[in-house]
């Protein structure tokens, strides 16, 4: 973003990294950069931010990146650390993304990121409460963006397969350990996701290598939409209509 020369407001919770990397790209890319550091697991933190998404009228992109995975498969892991993980990787990001939504619609122009998983589309495979924050990510962009077309406003999910970060060591993991086949660079990632953005596709797959392979999963699922609210089950439960009272 700032090699694209945007001025940007970076949010995280180590306030030292976050000033440093800030002096590092105002300096090699000239752009401004602030930073606000948030907790985005604490409601405070996250209102905060959304004030001054709501209240900075620079402000015309918001990229919903925060997250974090889990420690171990659902039966292994620890209860409060997955509602710690729904703290951030959903309630958060519905909050800003909402936030910006609403504000970028009255103003008419704006963009909106939001970084789910390609867990998204496979709940089988890792730990559920992880894929289900994702599918709420993908699930939300989809809906936003239906309320906020034709109003200026761009949206976007990105759907990261493995990707070379420090996710896995922070979860106690490590990404050393995957098949190296499976996982990007980061750096590739990025730039696929923002080509992708550039070329304005809703959500972003960056590993797929065929897009029509979303738009026949798409189309799968839309197909269902006419039988999904019917005012009787369907004969295969065989269940009498009940007669009016
Ligand atoms: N890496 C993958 O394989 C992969 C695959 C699919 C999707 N994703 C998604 O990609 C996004 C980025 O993850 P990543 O892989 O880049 O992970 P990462 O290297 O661990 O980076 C996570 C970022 O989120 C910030 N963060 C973590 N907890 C936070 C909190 N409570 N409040 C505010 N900021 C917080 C961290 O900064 P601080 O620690 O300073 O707060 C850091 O900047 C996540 O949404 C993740 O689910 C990753």
């Amino acid at each position: 973003m700032a090699r694209r020369g945007h001025d940007l407001v970076l949010v995280a919770r180590d306030e030292k990294r976050l000033s440093d990397l800030a002096a590092k790209l105002s300096a090699q890319y000239g752009v401004t950069v602030d930073v606000l550091k948030a907790d985005l697991t604490l409601r405070d933190d996250v209102r905060a931010v959304e004030k001054r998404l709501r209240e900075d009228a620079t402000i015309e992109l918001l990229v919903n990146n925060a997250g974090i995975g889990p420690k171990g498969p659902l039966l292994a892991d620890d209860l409060d650390y997955l509602e710690t993980m729904i703290e951030l990787n959903v309630v958060a990001v519905n909050r800003l993304a909402i936030a910006a939504a609403q504000t970028f619609s009255a103003r008419g122009k704006g963009a909106i990121i939001n970084i789910a998983s390609v867990v998204a589309l496979v709940p089988e495979r890792f730990n559920g409460t992880y894929n289900a924050s994702k599918a709420f990510v993908l699930n939300l962009t989809q809906s936003i963006h239906t309320e906020v077309s034709g109003k200026g406003v761009k949206v976007q999910a990105v759907l990261p397969g493995l990707t070379r970060t420090e996710i896995f060591d922070r979860a106690g993991g490590s990404i050393d350990r995957l098949d190296p086949s499976m996982v990007m660079d980061v750096t590739d990632l990025v730039d696929a996701a923002l080509a992708g953005f550039d070329q304005g596709e809703l959500v972003t797959i960056p590993s797929l290598p065929d897009a029509a392979d979303w738009a026949t999963f798409s189309n799968a699922r839309l197909a269902l939409s006419p039988n999904l609210s019917h005012d009787r089950p369907a004969a295969r439960y065989g269940i009498e209509r009940a007669e009016a009272v």
